[in-house]
């Protein structure tokens, strides 16, 4: 754990056949509350893959684009989740009467953000037990254009998107990797 980092520069050895499905397979086995089966999961390799890239980063932006590289990963998983598959979980009898099956405003905390975060983690934590580097990185105003590109069912809204691949000798850290992390101390009330 303490050994993964994000990493933003790849080279382009792709994956191995089949081995972003069984990362995907790992993730099934997430926490997720209710048990609820709310998160789908958008698979791009080859021209899927250059496909998200023209949708989210056009020429201009590409140009002074500080992570170069990281557009060589040779694949990208997009985490999905349905708010309405939450509401259905907790409108069944076991559930009823926490009310949260009748809202989304009820939930204090949309346990869909929750869930899908724990299955991007698994990922993440995956890859890095598969000698593969990972980033996480967020969608901002693309969403809805990947959506009708991938054809993803309007009710689902996305997590992020998980860049896969294996890291490339040097990489460049963000602005935010280089603020220093809490002690242990400052962390626990
Ligand atoms: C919810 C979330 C969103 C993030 N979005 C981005 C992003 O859009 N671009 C990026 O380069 N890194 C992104 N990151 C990675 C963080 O910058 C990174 O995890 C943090 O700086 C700590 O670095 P480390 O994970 O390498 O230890 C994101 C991480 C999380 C958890």
């Amino acid at each position: 754990m303490t050994q993964r980092r994000m990493v933003r520069n790849f080279t382009d050895e792709p994956l191995v056949p089949n081995q972003a499905r069984n990362l995907i397979n790992l993730a099934r086995s997430s926490p997720r509350a209710g048990n609820t089966e709310g998160i789908r999961y958008s698979l791009l390799e080859g021209e899927n893959v250059e496909t998200y890239w023209n949708i989210t980063l056009n020429e201009n932006a590409r140009e002074s684009f500080p992570w170069p590289g990281l557009l060589n990963a040779p694949t990208l998983i997009i985490v999905w989740v349905n708010p309405k598959s939450y509401l259905q979980r907790y409108s069944e009898d076991d559930k009823k009467e926490t009310g949260l099956g009748e809202d989304e405003k009820n939930w204090s905390t949309p346990y869909w953000w929750v869930d899908g975060g724990m299955a991007a983690m698994s990922i993440l934590i995956a890859a890095e037990s598969d000698n593969l580097g990972s980033l996480f990185f967020g969608i901002f105003n693309h969403e809805n254009s990947l959506k009708r590109e991938y054809s993803i069912p309007t009710e689902y809204k996305a997590i992020g998107t998980i860049a896969l691949g294996h890291p490339a000798k040097h990489q460049r850290a963000s602005k935010s990797t280089s603020r220093e992390r809490a002690t242990l101390e400052e962390l626990i009330f």
